[in-house]
């Protein structure tokens, strides 16, 4: 099977955790798009959606599903989305997609997150793919060093020759070399760095199930 074919296995198979009636959580990236594919389907039996980030609104409303501000909405049961790593514990490096923000913010008000992912997101300890962090521009200098000196190299991601822009004004850092045994404290620490937005790693909010596309099929981590 294709990455692309597992994508769309996971996409699926994550509609068993929408409740009907309700409101989903969405999140944002390739795989999730699968999802939003899918979620077409039940459209006639959801309230609508949360969305993460403008593409996936622009995604969920194309297929006549409708958004909600996340204001509007106190709680979610369940958030479904992606990952660029996830561990056996349920802890993730997130925002490939730049969205990891929003992604934290819908997630954080969901009782449950459905994570769904390629097998090849799976690893033993976080930290291969550069940890996204979204930096307010002026910090980005003095971030870079602060997580050189935790020995981790950070560069601020380019988009057409420009620092690139969130979909909140802001920038990102990707910062790699970095192995991140203990990712609550991780997270506990960056997100207190002056100038921070978002740090990439998901540990207080962490998938409480895994949907993971193998080549043998979807692999349930809970
Ligand atoms: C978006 O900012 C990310 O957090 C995505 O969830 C993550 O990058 C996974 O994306 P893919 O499904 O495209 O691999």
């Amino acid at each position: 099977m294709t990455q692309d074919e597992l994508k769309a296995l996971v996409g699926q198979a994550a509609l068993q955790y929408v409740v009907p009636g309700e409101i989903v959580g969405v999140g944002t990236g390739s795989t999730v798009n699968k999802f939003i594919d899918a979620l077409a389907s039940m459209k006639d039996r959801i309230k609508g959606a949360v969305s993460s980030s403008v593409a996936s609104t622009e995604r969920l409303q194309a297929l006549g599903i409708p958004v909600f501000d996340s204001n509007a909405v106190e709680e979610l049961s369940v958030y479904i989305d992606g990952a660029d790593e996830i561990d056996g514990r349920g802890y993730m490096i997130k925002g490939g997609g730049a969205a990891l923000t929003r992604e934290k913010i819908v997630a954080a008000q969901s009782r449950r997150f459905v994570c769904i992912a390629d097998e090849s997101k799976l690893v033993g300890t976080l930290g291969r793919f550069p940890v996204p962090v979204e930096v307010i521009p002026m910090a980005t200098q003095r971030l870079i060093r602060q997580f050189a000196a935790m020995g981790g190299s950070a560069q601020v991601r380019m988009k057409d020759g420009k620092a690139l822009v969130t979909d909140n004004g802001q920038s990102i850092v990707d910062v790699s070399g970095l192995r991140i045994a203990d990712p609550l404290a991780f997270e506990d620490e960056v997100s207190q760095w002056p100038g921070v937005v978002t740090v990439g790693v998901f540990a207080h909010q962490k998938a409480a199930v895994c949907l993971l596309g193998t080549a043998g099929g979807v692999r349930t981590i809970e």
